[in-house]
């Protein structure tokens, strides 16, 4: 694995910078959005244990491997696949699916994230003149055509403006601030939540597993969301490893994003489901179960709509570290291609995005609801190709380039950077590299393609 240097190239100025933009490209609609509503819809705590496994055995390993290779070749993620392995030029085949995949998962994510940034002012407008919004306000705006599309171009804007400006500036800064008070309103949002009257049935529901429940397409939404939560598979995190210095330990720094990471998930679906119980509502409300659930949950609580409008204040906020990371895959190619300034990149690439966003936002609602390619939406066959398809399949091809192609040597030495001699858990995360994590993603693709039986 050649190393490569480059003078001039823009990187994270600090190791708690690194590790704050690495979180505010993992934490988003991912943990807010995503996770309670998959867990809603795979039937809960099996989901959520099936879950937890696969971050741990598959996605830190996943991540160490990004890492290593994004800072080995500091390029962007076609060219850094497409040289890391001498003579092989076509694993940039990784790095093409991730460009892919950053436009199809834009294209979904800038709706929903759109509903953020509308619900912002929605709920600030419910707290001046003291209504409570309700499953109709939701319901509104997301089958609607010009609200939704509206919210879309505003949070495209957002972000190709905070990437037109650089890496450092425009990412951490951001995040370092924020990121602590979503925390905190989360934890908030919890204690509210779990002490509401029935609020014991919500807990039971995320975390005692009822195993029946799994199914092929159970664990393949796991392992997907897996991948989604952590960025991963898709070359973001290569994009980000590009940018890390040279003192990051790259093992610690990709656990505790992971364990950062899957505790803004738990205390999410800590929020949502206890109230989701305490007043009666279905688990598998859909995509619309966090817009329904935050207000219900802080309308029996005095000063109550104040919180609501906070949280998705933040909630918008946290989403722009996530989409500023999906658009920096395209535009980090497009530059180090030589063929365009940032600021051109970051217009081409929030262009296209929001050609096919439109798709997948006109498909929630009466537009192009029944139009199903592959007996899916727009938005959720974005949605499964991008999680269920292209990123674990990308895992598998960097976890084979990473464990198999590049040598040991050059992989380690990168992973170990930071630490003065190999640490104990060297040989421990290298294994999991190499045959752990490969062999679950592959087992997991065969059983939801029916060659062999898991569940
Ligand atoms: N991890 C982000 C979230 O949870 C989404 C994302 C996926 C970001 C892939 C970058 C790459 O919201």
């Amino acid at each position: 694995m050649p190393a490569h240097t480059h003078a001039k190239r823009d990187a994270f100025a600090s190791t708690l910078g690194a590790f704050a933009a690495t979180v505010g490209s993992a934490i988003g609609l991912g943990n807010i959005w995503k996770f309670p509503y998959l867990t809603g819809s795979n039937g809960g705590a099996a989901f959520v244990l099936t879950y937890l496994l696969a971050v741990a055995l598959v996605g830190i390993p996943v991540m160490v491997v990004e890492h290593v290779i994004g800072r080995r070749m500091r390029l962007n993620a076609v060219h850094a696949y497409g040289r890391v392995v001498p003579n092989q030029p076509y694993w940039s085949v990784i790095g093409w699916a991730g460009l892919v995949s950053a436009v199809l998962i834009m294209a979904f994510y800038t709706d929903v994230a759109g509903w953020v940034f509308a619900y912002v002012f929605k709920s600030f407008g419910a707290m001046v003149s003291g209504r409570t919004l309700t499953a109709e306000t939701f319901g509104a705006l997301a089958s609607g055509t010009w609200e939704p599309l509206f919210w879309q171009v505003v949070v495209l804007a957002v972000t190709t403006s905070i990437i037109a400006a650089g890496v450092s500036k425009g990412i951490e800064k951001v995040t370092k601030t924020l990121m602590p008070l979503l925390f905190v309103l989360l934890v908030v949002c919890d204690v509210r939540a779990l002490t509401l009257p029935g609020a014991s049935e919500g807990v039971a529901y995320l975390f005692k597993p009822d195993l029946s429940k799994l199914t092929g397409a159970v664990l393949l939404s796991a392992l997907g969301l897996a991948f989604f939560k952590l960025s991963l598979g898709m070359g973001t995190m290569t994009t980000y490893g590009s940018y890390l210095p040279d003192q990051v330990r790259i093992v610690p720094n990709a656990t505790r994003v992971a364990l950062a990471d899957t505790l803004v998930s738990l205390l999410a679906g800590l929020a949502v489901f206890p109230t989701v119980f305490a007043f009666g509502g279905t688990p598998a409300g859909g995509p619309g179960l966090l817009f329904n659930t935050i207000p219900l949950v802080f309308s029996q609580m005095p000063g109550g709509a104040l919180f609501t409008v906070l949280f998705f204040v933040l909630s918008a906020i946290a989403t722009i570290g996530a989409m500023v990371s999906l658009m920096e895959v395209p535009v980090a190619w497009i530059v180090e291609r030589g063929h365009a300034r940032r600021t051109v990149a970051a217009v081409i690439t929030g262009g296209t995005m929001f050609a096919l966003g439109i798709l997948a936002t006109l498909s929630q609602g009466p537009a192009l609801r029944d139009v199903k390619p592959f007996g899916l939406t727009f938005f959720d066959l974005f949605d499964f190709l991008s999680s269920n398809v292209l990123l674990p399949a990308g895992g598998l091809a960097i976890a084979i380039v990473g464990g198999w192609l590049v040598s040991r040597e050059a992989f380690t030495d990168e992973m170990n950077k930071g630490h003065a001699e190999p640490p104990w858990y060297d040989r421990v995360v290298y294994g999991f590299i190499r045959f752990v994590a490969p062999v679950l993603i592959l087992l997991i693709f065969l059983n939801s393609l029916g060659v062999i039986t898991l569940a």
